[in-house]
């Protein structure tokens, strides 16, 4: 029955390859081999499946509670399908899946639990190589996270987004809808039944968010990165192509396996500026500067914030909501990121030789794709943003950093000084924004502290915080915001987000008063809280006398004591690094 398995698993096979991984679970004619398989077999395995075939784990993030990735089994069928067919024993297993929607306080809170989650999965598995299934914006950076820090062959496979929404005969985007119909909810323009009746259009097919929001933001990066095959950013959902994509990414990791093409030979340096000057062309989510840092420190590959700089001078060319006006079904249907790709090479703002997933540079992958709608993905010389990369902003206020979108942004309030109205936390916001004796106009500058990582804690998406009804009244639409939260990648405005330190660690923020002035430069990358530097220092003493964070136990108590500021990527301080897949003890 066992025909070529062998009594040494550190033994090497004919063609002079280390033999799989896998083989040290199921590859040996001894106790421990036989309790390996036999489990496994009460599943219904035939035994030559247990010999020198490639393992792959996929990794699954399906959950009914995360309603963007609740199409995954079907999803999961084809990637085995294609698993199988190459040669490959399919094992499907799943992981903590964070569903931006429903999780309180944030799912935020939970991306570094799925990392954990996902490395001790991938590195204590008989797995040879690993699919990552992955949509709602949280699961796309956890497990990328979790599988950098083991270092096999790795493929990303994303759900897909959600057909454009409909409503009133209108094409509606997920989110981008509901911030704009609630701020005309409360500017008086439309009823609570005109509201409340987009809800169900909004959503009307599985999938992610259809904006160019959190998930589709990070759906790009991971293709951008070279972690997926062409096009997995883009095809809706439901579209058939997205299963024939899950079917070649199952083909395509049994050989990443046999080619032994490892993670960090795709996320290299290179691959990141890569994906920095993507989301500057895609007009991407804030979200990606934390993310993308979270995943560059679990592979080593150095990224500072500065790194954004490179994305400066990148035209955004994709014309999609929040920033503009499509969706990722018309985005797909106009050439998907491979067009945005090819035009950021032709104008030479792509490193042209990172590898991808499939062997090739992410080049060859897309010199020659077509685009077949340019008001969708606009040409360089009539971009939507010409400088459209996110901005870093630095000053007494953010010492070590703060950021803020353009696309997204208002040009008039780009360059802008405003006295400061300030919210101790979202609660404090919440209860005084709605009473009309609030003092404040469409120049003033709104604060919000504690929402940072610790504050919140885990850093809600709360920055793009709601503009106060006696403005909307005057028609008026954005404000200069700032915080130490994140925003939605659906949302819009002249919002400054992720302030750091954050004002529960004591950050300059934690010090502003009501009334002070506040200058924003975001052309200038500058940030300033005009008061004294002895002033500042003498309120931050102040406040440090009365600090105390709560000892809550549980989780929570964990992330408190280690998740680092968002311009280090919110890991936690001791996830950060590979720590490979060498294969653990025996359990028995
Ligand atoms: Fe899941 Fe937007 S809420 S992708
Ligand atoms: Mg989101």
């Amino acid at each position: 029955e066992h025909r070529a398995v062998q009594d040494d698993s550190t033994e090497q096979d004919g063609s002079g390859q280390s033999k799989l991984r896998s083989a040290q679970w199921f590859g040996t004619r001894d106790k421990n081999g036989f309790m390996y398989r036999s489990w496994m077999k009460n599943q219904g395995i035939p035994s030559h499946h247990f010999e020198g075939r490639p393992v792959i784990g996929i990794c699954n993030t399906w959950s009914e509670l995360t309603p963007c990735n609740a199409h995954f089994r079907q999803l999961a069928e084809r990637v085995k399908d294609g698993i199988r067919e190459a040669g490959g024993v399919p094992v499907e297993f799943p992981v903590f899946s964070n569903g931006e929607s429903n999780l309180r306080p944030t799912a935020m809170l939970t991306r570094n639990l799925a990392a954990m989650d996902t490395e001790e999965a991938i590195r204590g598995n008989p797995i040879d190589g690993v699919v990552l299934l992955v949509g709602c914006d949280k699961t796309t950076p956890a497990l990328l996270m979790g599988a950098a820090s083991c270092d096999l062959p790795t493929m990303v496979v994303t759900g897909g987004p959600m057909l454009n929404g409909k409503h009133r005969g209108e094409d509606v985007g997920s989110g981008t809808l509901v911030w704009r119909m609630h701020e005309e909810y409360k500017a008086g323009k439309i009823t609570l039944e005109e509201f409340l009746d987009a809800e169900a259009g909004m959503s009307r097919s599985a999938g992610t968010c259809n904006t160019m929001g959190t998930a589709s933001t990070m759906a790009c990066m991971a293709e951008s990165l070279g972690t997926s095959l062409p096009h997995n950013a883009a095809i809706p959902a439901v579209d058939s192509r997205r299963y024939v994509l899950a079917h070649m990414s199952g083909m395509r990791i049994v050989d990443m396996v046999h080619e032994d093409l490892r993670l960090s030979k795709v996320l290299t340096r290179e691959a990141f500026i890569n994906a920095i000057r993507t989301n500057a062309a895609i007009g991407g989510s804030t979200n990606a500067v934390i993310h993308l840092k979270a995943i560059a420190g679990r592979i080593g590959v150095e990224l500072s914030l500065d790194d954004w700089s490179h994305g400066r001078d990148v035209p955004t060319l994709v014309d999609l909501q929040p920033s503009g006006r499509f969706l990722m079904e018309d985005f797909y249907y106009a050439g998907g990121l491979p067009a945005v790709l090819r035009r950021l090479g032709e104008q030479g703002l792509l490193h042209r030789g990172a590898l991808t997933v499939n062997g090739a540079t992410l080049w060859d992958n897309v010199q020659a794709s077509p685009c077949h709608n340019d008001e969708v993905i606009r040409t360089p010389d009539n971009p939507l943003v010409s400088n459209g990369g996110i901005c870093v902003l630095r000053g007494n206020l953010a010492p070590r950093g703060a950021v803020l979108k353009p696309s997204a942004a208002s040009p008039h309030l780009m360059k802008h000084r405003g006295r400061a109205v300030v919210f101790e936390s979202f609660d404090d916001y919440k209860q005084r924004i709605t009473d009309p004796e609030l003092d404040i106009d469409e120049t003033c500058v709104m604060v919000l502290k504690n929402c940072g990582p610790k504050g919140y804690p885990g850093m809600a998406e709360v920055g793009n915080m709601g503009l106060p009804a006696k403005v909307l009244k005057k028609g008026i639409t954005d404000m200069v915001r700032i915080s130490d939260a994140r925003m939605s990648g659906t949302a819009f405005g002249t919002v400054v987000l992720h302030v750091a330190p954050e004002a529960m660690e004591l950050g300059p923020l934690a010090a502003v008063h009501e009334g002070d002035m506040i200058e924003l430069d975001a052309e200038a990358g500058r940030l300033h809280l005009d008061i004294s530097e002895a002033e500042l220092a003498a309120r931050l003493e102040k406040l440090r006398g009365e600090h105390i964070i709560a000892r809550t136990g549980g989780y929570l108590e964990l992330y408190r004591d280690h998740v680092l500021q968002a311009d280090e990527g919110c890991d936690f301080d001791f996830l950060v690094g590979c720590r490979g897949a060498a294969v653990p003890a025996h359990s028995h």
